[in-house]
């Protein structure tokens, strides 16, 4: 046996033992109440790659994608139904339009990568939805939203919300025109709005509001992300970058929210 193949055969006897103590950890875990919806604050990709010297402007967000990968995968085993992440705000185009460049055709080249896994049957039972104003990202890009998102609405395992071009604010406002366009569609012209005719219209309104946020990167800010929705849920700040994000820090936010389930409950019902 060369070197190669036995790098190979203890990579493949540590995953199998990763996998068994991840099985052994997530069981203990479910005997408490899990999230129905985690969403992340994916911050410090940038910082990454500065500490770890990685050259390029999109160096620390592509390291950010293998996180995705894996938190994902961890979510799925959990038993997590909803994921919600916090891809590109709208005050992230305020960057310089290299970097915007830059991160947008990152996240088409991963679209479109996910595309042809879909293709080949390789979602795992992973369902895609993108929330935002899908309308700014170029033609290219939002073709392939829309694709991805067809290719995998059946799919019932893990459902991920993708938040770009979002913000709460262009959220509130899209909703609430939205609405009064419905209602004056179907009214005699005087247009009432409920709270719910407005909640309907929201781009993340197809999945429940979150009960955990954790946001990486030491950040005690919800930047415009999901603040009409999170106003009960549990927020969970670490100070690890995005990158850094792993195993641990997932399991640590979840035992908070099992620990603090009774306040949690007692300010859903009398606020
Ligand atoms: C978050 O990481 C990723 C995006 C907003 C696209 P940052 O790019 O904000 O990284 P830091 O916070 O500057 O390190
Ligand atoms: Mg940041």
């Amino acid at each position: 046996m060369n070197t190669r193949e036995e790098v190979g055969e203890f990579t493949q006897i540590f995953n199998a033992l990763m996998s068994l103590m991840r099985t052994f950890i997530f069981k203990v875990l479910r005997v408490g109440p899990i999230p129905t919806n985690i969403s992340f604050i994916m911050d410090g990709n940038r910082r990454f790659a500065k500490k770890r010297n990685l050259e390029g402007l999109d160096a620390g967000h592509r390291a950010g994608f293998i996180s995705v990968k894996y938190i994902l995968q961890y979510c799925k085993e959990i038993g997590v139904p909803y994921v919600t992440l916090y891809a590109f705000g709208m005050d992230n185009f305020k960057r310089g339009p290299e970097e915007v460049k830059c991160v947008m055709d990152l996240m088409l080249e991963k679209v479109e990568l996910t595309i042809d896994q879909a293709v080949s049957g390789n979602m795992n039972g992973v369902r895609i939805i993108f929330a935002g104003d899908l309308n700014s990202l170029n033609e290219r890009f939002r073709a392939a939203t829309q694709k991805l998102m067809k290719l995998t609405e059946e799919n019932r395992d893990l459902i991920v919300v993708v938040c770009v071009a979002y913000s709460t604010s262009v959220e509130i406002v899209h909703a609430v025109r939205d609405s009064c366009v419905r209602k004056s569609k179907i009214g005699d012209g005087s247009v009432a709005l409920e709270l719910s005719d407005i909640e309907e219209c929201m781009y993340t309104s197809v999945v429940p509001v979150p009960d955990l946020v954790i946001r990486t990167g030491g950040g005690d800010r919800l930047s415009n992300f999901m603040t009409w929705q999170t106003s009960k849920s549990l927020l969970h700040r670490t100070e690890a970058l995005w990158p850094e994000l792993g195993l641990w820090h997932l399991v640590w936010a979840i035992l908070k929210f099992q620990r603090m389930q009774d306040y949690l409950q007692k300010k859903k019902k009398f606020h």
